[in-house]
């Protein structure tokens, strides 16, 4: 069979491969896209509760972890959340910010996928989807993919193909296999925004508790998040959880503050002197769902009204709360996580192109770098911005 010539092609049609597919496709260059799944952008559709959180207004480079953390700033700084929220607004998404910043669709992440599907068709990029490559081989006039629709060549070859969280979505290591054909190092991958799993007794004693949800501040190694945490029936989750857990590492402990609106300690002495037969029970109810109060007064075993507390029971009871301290059994791993920490070395690779330095017709960009965002639309963000940046190259 006759190969097949493309100017350019990317492997993986989710939301960095499809942006760089439309912006090179704009350019005039002859693009296509292959992916094995049997449809496109996948995670696009399934993220943000089904409302896709596309962006974030307030994204700066702070709000990314990397090995390499400067690597990521020139393509954040050339292609703002201003620039995407322009391109959906021309596309007439309605959106609502939620959170500060965080930026979702009002109806449906179909019409993120749409858009970026829609951009692709108008600058001519062509989107082939059930297509497995089997290998690739690279020489200085380009690459030759051997693939399950036959034999494909290209000057430029953009990977997109994404990280390993939610393998049941089409998710692959294929990424990391081709970097490490062509020679770069891929640093050690692990789960990052993913729920926390516990140990039998503490799961056991929140078990009832599973579906509540409260405002807390969790802090791991020098990072903290203030946002809601959320019980379940298989531990804890909830954006402060998913936040935290990007900076967790096996067998390190979580300082919760339950309460971090308020001054634990005086308050409990204040109640003490104004109404001595107050419980520690009914402080927390004063600020936690009922449910919640309970069964967190029951854990620590506080009984009796505040009349018979001593200063020291007093400290001490502020500091459980204030300083919670949890020890998770794990996470629950790639199978939830939403996304995958750690990947290409970026030291490898140009931050004004995505491409490797050795060789400039090859690109990573998105998930499957080593470049992960907070919850909160960042890491929609990198794919555009990735994306935009090797589109505007290759
Ligand atoms: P992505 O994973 O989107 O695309 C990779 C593509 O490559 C897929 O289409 C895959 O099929 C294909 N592929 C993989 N292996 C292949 C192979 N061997 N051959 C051919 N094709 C292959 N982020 C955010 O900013 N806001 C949000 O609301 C959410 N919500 C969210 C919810 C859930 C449940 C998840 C799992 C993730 C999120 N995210 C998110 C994260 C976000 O989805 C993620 O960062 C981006 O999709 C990454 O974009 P990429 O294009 O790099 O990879």
């Amino acid at each position: 069979m006759i190969p097949q010539n493309y100017d350019v092609i990317i492997i993986g049609a989710g939301a960095a491969g499809l942006m760089c597919a439309a912006t090179a496709g704009y350019r005039g260059r002859r693009v296509l896209v292959i992916d094995h799944a049997n449809k496109p952008g996948k995670k696009i559709l399934m993220s943000g509760g089904g409302r896709c959180n596309f962006t974030n207004l307030n994204s700066t480079p702070a709000n990314f972890l990397s090995d390499n953390p400067h690597y990521c700033i020139s393509a954040l700084k050339r292609y703002t959340p201003q620039h995407f929220l322009d391109l959906v607004e021309r596309h007439g998404i309605e959106h609502e910010e939620k959170a500060a910043g965080q930026l979702f669709c009002k109806d449906s992440s179909k019409e993120i996928l749409n858009m970026l599907l829609t951009e692709c068709e108008w600058a001519g990029a062509e989107v082939r989807l059930k297509t497995s490559v089997k290998t690739i081989s690279g020489d200085d006039h380009g690459y030759q993919l051997q693939t399950s629709s036959g034999t494909l060549t290209c000057e430029s070859l953009v990977i997109a193909c994404g990280g390993l969280s939610i393998p049941t979505m089409g998710a692959t290591g294929f990424g990391y296999d081709i970097a490490r054909q062509f020679g770069l190092s891929v640093l050690p991958t692990r789960a990052g925004l993913v729920p926390f799993t516990l140990h039998p007794e503490l799961k056991e004693q929140l078990a009832p508790l599973s579906g509540v949800s409260c405002p807390v501040d969790v802090n791991c190694n020098n990072e903290h998040f203030r946002e809601p945490m959320l019980v379940t029936h298989r531990g804890l989750s909830g954006p402060s959880m998913l936040q935290i857990s990007s900076f967790w590492r096996p067998g390190d402990s979580l300082n919760i503050n339950m309460l971090p609106a308020t001054t634990i300690e005086k308050d409990l002495h204040d109640l003490r002197k104004s109404r001595p037969q107050s419980t520690i029970a009914q402080y927390l109810a004063q600020h936690l769902p009922k449910r919640f109060a309970q069964a967190l007064n029951d854990l620590h075993g506080w009984a009796g009204p505040l009349q018979g507390y001593k200063n020291s029971d007093i400290e001490q009871a502020a500091r459980t709360l204030d300083q919670w301290t949890i020890k998770p059994a794990g996470t629950e791993g790639y199978r939830t996580a939403e996304v995958t920490l750690g990947g290409v070395d970026t030291r490898q690779l140009s931050s004004k192109t995505m491409a490797v330095l050795d060789r400039p017709d090859l690109y990573f960009i998105g998930e499957v770098v080593d470049v992960t965002g907070h919850l909160g639309g960042h890491n929609f963000q990198w794919a555009w911005a990735s994306g935009v940046a090797s589109g505007n190259d290759a």
